[in-house]
């Protein structure tokens, strides 16, 4: 009941601060997320959030995005693979909404082609104070990978660390 009302409260939340102010996507720690509803991105949601969040295409360049999607069927030991039409659409949409090196979460980006977000430097560098009992020896967490367990959010585009709940530890207080 509680958790129900605060999801509508926090959609109101939303859906107020989208009307109100315009560019907050450049607020810290929103990487954009739902707003996008073309075809593209509906199918890139679908897709590749069947296993883990569909990861905001702006955290990681359009090499790496070419590179991860000409693999699937050797993704991270699992066969994500998709059938060709479905990649063509996929990976327009994230080389089109790819990030630029160098910025936001692709600060001090020193691979050419790197292809997790969890080993970037900016990643490495947010994360280094949270211990490795609350993620791997955390059932409902695992992995960094697993963006969504921590970040509240995630799913809009939100990893301001304010909204971070680790599960079996709560609030994320620095
Ligand atoms: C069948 C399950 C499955 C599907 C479908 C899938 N993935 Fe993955 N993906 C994985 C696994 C497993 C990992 C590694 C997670 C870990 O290390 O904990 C992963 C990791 C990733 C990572 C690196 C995450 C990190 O650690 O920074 C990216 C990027 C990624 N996937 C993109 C995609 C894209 C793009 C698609 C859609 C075309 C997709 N995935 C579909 C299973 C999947
Ligand atoms: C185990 C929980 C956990 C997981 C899983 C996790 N994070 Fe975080 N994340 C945190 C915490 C805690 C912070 C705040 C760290 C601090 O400031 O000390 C944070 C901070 C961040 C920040 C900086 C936010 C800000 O306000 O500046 C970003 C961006 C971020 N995480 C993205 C991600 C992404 C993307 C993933 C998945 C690929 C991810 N995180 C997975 C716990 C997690």
């Amino acid at each position: 009941m509680g958790y129900i009302r605060w999801g509508v409260a926090g959609s109101f939340l939303i859906a107020a601060w989208g009307l109100g102010l315009t560019g907050v996507s450049i607020a810290s720690g929103n990487y954009g997320g739902r707003s996008d509803n073309s075809v593209e991105a509906e199918l890139y949601r679908e897709e590749c959030g069947a296993c883990h969040l569909a990861y905001p295409a702006r955290m990681l360049p359009v090499d790496s995005w070419t590179e991860i999607m000409a693999t699937l069927e050797d993704h991270f030991d699992e066969n994500a693979e998709v059938s060709d039409e479905t990649a063509t659409m996929i990976n327009a949409y994230l080389t089109d909404k790819a990030g630029k090196p160098g910025r936001g979460m692709l600060k001090r980006v020193k691979q050419d082609i790197p292809l997790r977000i969890t080993e970037l430097p900016y990643f490495v560098h947010e994360h280094d104070d949270v211990p490795v009992r609350l993620v791997r020896g955390n059932d409902e967490v695992g992995s960094f990978s697993n963006c969504n367990a921590c970040h509240q959010r995630a799913e809009n585009g939100d990893f301001d660390e304010d909204s971070v709940r680790i599960p079996g530890y709560g609030r994320w207080d620095d």
